[in-house]
């Protein structure tokens, strides 16, 4: 939370997201909610997340719904802005572990969320030097 931080992995993670005006969360769900190593690596930062939006891709049973719900909680406590549309890939398990093509109802909806995703990017960069 201070931004003083003592190990490199730190200051490399910090680095990482302070450099970037908009990030796309691509989550599974665990046990309802989201996966703990997410939640761990969010925490690790603060400021870095300060005024930048946020766009989900869930996959699971529910595609990760569940878990999306408490993450746009995590990010908004973080001073970050959830955008409203996400994609959720109902079904669909670990999708980097085998060939994957996305439905159109899926593509439909990635674009609803990055062109979301790109409006508040842009309102909200200037926000930052306030
Ligand atoms: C302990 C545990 C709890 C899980 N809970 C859920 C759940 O609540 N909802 C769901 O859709 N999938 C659930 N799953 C399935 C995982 O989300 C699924 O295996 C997913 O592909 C894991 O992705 P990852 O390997 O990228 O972390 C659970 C799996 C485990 C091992």
């Amino acid at each position: 939370m201070t931004g003083q931080y003592t190990h490199d992995y730190t200051k490399a993670w910090s680095e990482h997201i302070a450099e970037a005006d908009a990030f796309v969360v691509v989550t599974p769900e665990y046990n309802y909610t989201m996966p703990p190593s997410l939640l761990n690596a969010v925490d690790y930062l603060h400021h870095e997340w300060n005024r930048k939006p946020v766009g989900f891709v869930g996959y699971g049973a529910v595609g990760a719904a569940r878990a999306i719900q408490m993450e746009r909680s995590l990010f908004s406590s973080l001073n970050a802005m959830p955008v409203g549309p996400a994609v959720t890939m109902m079904g669909v398990y670990a999708p980097l572990e085998k060939a994957f093509v996305a439905e159109e109802r899926g593509e439909k909806a990635a674009d609803r969320m990055l062109a979301e995703l790109q409006v508040w990017a842009q309102a909200l960069k200037p926000t930052r030097n306030l």
